[in-house]
């Protein structure tokens, strides 16, 4: 068994730039900590691969980021944390490992009067029922109602996250979920994607329905995990970046997901 270190960088992975949504809410929490970000650019996307391809995937992120000196390791994407979570605790049994569908599980729970639940995700989340059990293990009485809005990857990355063209496709989706007697009263974004289409989801839903994204429940976590916010105030920690394939692409594409420009330049390409 290695021993990790108490002192290091935190590792975040993602199939690509959607984790930087959860990167972001992590740097807001705790922005005296050293980060790096690894996107699997070169295999991207994982929501359609099957969980066995993208267990093994995670497991290679995981030894990149290990490998690099790293005390705890954030699976920033959905996808990952429901097919390799487990996968991932097993190979690390002594690295702290934080995936966001727990996280997002909590607060569904908490956020739904009726527990009848509607998680949105890629293919293979829906498929593997790992939001389910997650949120049947908090409450064996809730109710879940998953739905894949693979579509929904493709308008993020595009950029058409608003707009007639993104609430098309948001209500061709919903609106069968929703407009039911009895829909669920909380809807999960359950993809690293998804909360760069919220104005649009918001839009076509009735009203009263809360919508959870897990990127900010995560950072709650893994700041919990680390006992509190490190470093001195005023101090901002850095980033250092990590991408399989194509660093102009994950630079400009990253840049909306991260709320801030990041440069081709400070991107290290890597082979897993
Ligand atoms: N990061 C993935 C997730 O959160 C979405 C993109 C992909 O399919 O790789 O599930």
């Amino acid at each position: 068994m290695t021993r990790h270190s108490s002192i290091g960088p935190i590792g975040v992975f993602d199939s690509g730039v959607g984790g930087l949504t959860v990167l972001r809410a992590l740097r807001s929490v705790s922005p005296a900590e050293n980060f790096i970000y690894l996107g699997d650019t070169a295999r991207l996307p994982y929501g359609t691969k099957s969980a066995a391809s993208v267990a093994r995937y995670s497991l290679q992120c995981a030894d990149a980021l290990i490998q690099r000196g790293v005390r705890l390791l954030v699976v920033a994407c959905n996808t990952a944390s429901a097919a390799a979570l487990d996968a991932l605790r097993l190979h690390h049994p002594s690295m702290p490992v934080i995936g966001v569908i727990e996280p997002g599980a909590r607060a569904a729970v908490a956020a739904s009067v009726s527990q009848h639940i509607a998680v949105i995700a890629t293919e293979g989340t829906t498929a593997g029922g790992a939001y389910q059990m997650a949120i049947q293990r908090l409450n064996p009485c809730a109710r879940v109602t998953s739905l894949a809005c693979s579509l929904f990857v493709s308008l993020a990355e595009e950029g058409w996250t608003e707009g007639p063209i993104a609430e098309l496709v948001a209500r061709r989706y919903l609106e069968p979920i929703f407009a039911q007697a009895g829909a669920p009263d909380t809807l999960v974004l359950g993809c690293t994607h998804f909360p760069a289409l919220a104005a649009a989801i918001r839009a076509v839903l009735p009203r009263q329905v809360a919508i959870v994204d897990s990127a900010a429940t995560t950072a709650a976590a893994v700041l919990e995990e680390l006992g509190g916010a490190a470093g001195a105030a005023g101090v901002s920690g850095k980033v250092r970046w990590l991408a399989t394939d194509g660093a102009a692409r994950f630079a400009r594409v990253g840049s909306a997901f991260l709320g801030e420009t990041l440069r081709a330049e400070s991107v290290e390409s890597i082979d897993l």
